[in-house]
Order: C-alpha cells, then sequence, then structure tokens
C-alpha cells in the first residue's frame, strides 16, 4: 500500500497504478453468434483504464482517444477474462494506459491473448480543467520501450492527422475515381443531392 508521503511524489512508478481486473464471461455478454460481445470488451477496458490513470494522476480522469484494438480470437461465454493495465507514457495532463487482454478457459486452463490496446486519458481537476499528472519512473528496459513506442504513436498519429487535416481542402473528385477504380465501390454521385 503506497503511503500518504508517496501519493504526493511528483514521479510514479509503474507499480504504483498497476491494475489487473478480472471478470467472468457470463451468458448475457454474448452477441448473436454466441462468443462475447466486442462491446463488453470495450467497457471493461475503459473500467480498467480510468482505475489505472486515476492511481497515477491521484484524480478524476477521461478517456480522450483508444489505439489500435484488434480482437486476436474470439472470447466464450465461461471464460474467464483479465485485463492488464500499466501506464506506459505520461504527457502533461495525459497519459497513455496500455491494457493486455487475456481469456481463460476454466477448464483446460488454456490462456488465450485476445487483444493489446492503448487508452489515452485526460486528468481533470474537481472543476473540470486538465490536471497535470505525476511523471513515470522507469525502472527496467521494458518500461522504457513502452514510453518510447508510446511516445513514437504519439507523434505519428499527430503527423497523420494533420496530414489529412491539410489535404482536405485540395480533395480532387477525379483524382479520387482514379485512386478508387480498384477498389469495392461504385461511384454513383447524383448532382442534386451532391451540396
Ligand atoms: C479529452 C479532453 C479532456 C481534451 O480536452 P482539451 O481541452 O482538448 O485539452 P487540451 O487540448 O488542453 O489537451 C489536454 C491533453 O489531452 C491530450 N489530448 C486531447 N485530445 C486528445 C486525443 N483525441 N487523443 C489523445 N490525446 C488527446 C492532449 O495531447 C493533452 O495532453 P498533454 O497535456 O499531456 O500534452 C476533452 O476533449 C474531453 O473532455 N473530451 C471528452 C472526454 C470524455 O467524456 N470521455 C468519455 C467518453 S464518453
Amino acid at each position: 500500500m503506497p503511503n500518504a508521503e508517496e501519493l504526493k511524489l511528483p514521479f510514479k512508478k509503474v507499480r504504483f497504478s498497476r491494475t489487473t481486473i478480472t471478470e467472468l464471461m457470463i451468458p448475457s455478454y454474448a452477441n448473436f453468434g454466441g462468443k462475447i460481445h466486442g462491446g463488453v470488451l470495450l467497457s471493461l477496458m475503459d473500467k480498467v483504464a480510468y482505475v489505472c490513470a486515476a492511481k497515477h494522476a491521484g484524480n478524476y480522469c477521461v478517456t480522450a482517444s483508444i489505439d489500435t484494438v484488434n480482437f486476436l480470437a474470439p472470447v466464450e461465454v465461461g471464460d474467464l477474462v483479465s485485463l492488464k493495465a500499466s501506464v506506459n507514457y505520461v504527457g502533461k495532463t495525459s497519459l497513455v494506459v496500455g491494457i493486455r487482454v487475456e481469456s481463460e478457459n476454466v477448464k483446460t486452463n488454456v490462456i488465450t491473448h485476445t487483444n493489446t490496446s492503448y487508452f489515452t486519458m485526460v486528468a481533470k481537476t474537481d472543476d473540470n480543467r486538465p490536471a497535470e499528472v505525476p511523471g513515470l519512473i522507469l525502472e527496467n528496459e521494458e518500461q522504457v520501450r513502452r514510453f518510447e513506442e508510446s511516445r513514437k504513436r504519439k507523434i505519428e498519429k499527430l503527423k497523420q492527422v494533420h496530414e489529412i487535416r491539410t489535404s482536405r481542402p485540395n480533395f480532387d473528385i477525379e483524382q479520387a475515381k482514379q485512386t478508387l477504380a480498384s477498389e469495392r465501390c461504385i461511384i454513383t454521385i447524383d448532382q442534386k443531392e451532391n451540396k
């Protein structure tokens, strides 16, 4: 348990806020195909990200964005799902929580990695302004790697958003028709609707 002094530190260790949530997948979580709804898993991921971020920040946090949610394997009713979260990166008021999701078949004890995702959370003051978050103490190579990868992902994302925004005014429909010629779409623009 952290002591009162530790809670006030301007830098915190990754292990200070590491969080795991484990939940049994009950039948009401299933989709029409009998597997667990992706939305159920997303909701659990948001919860564990919140707990991890709020512990590190010492403040209420909101979800700002989610990066890459690939469902690698289906989760079955009856599985025990564990979501392991830790802070990978901190900015000024935001932090990135990495989440690894695993499902366990409780009869066979086979554990499957079902997805890994990155949630950007922003800390808020009680009057709803972004709050500065403590820095991160990196204690091993893996933690340094995760911090650096998150930093790169953030830079790449900002670049991509900027490129898309700045290219929008130059959108050329004729060029787009050519680019999309080999894609599985049919362009039928009705000039009356095209406003
Ligand atoms: C996310 C939110 C707090 C950002 O507020 P804002 O006034 O745009 O804040 P700023 O531009 O000052 O950015 C604050 C931090 O958030 C980060 N941020 C803002 N939008 C982001 C996004 N879409 N993705 C990743 N980071 C983001 C900024 O990089 C900045 O980080 P830093 O302080 O570490 O450098 C605000 O948009 C919000 O409250 N959104 C709703 C969140 C919510 O309700 N989530 C639940 C889903 S229903």
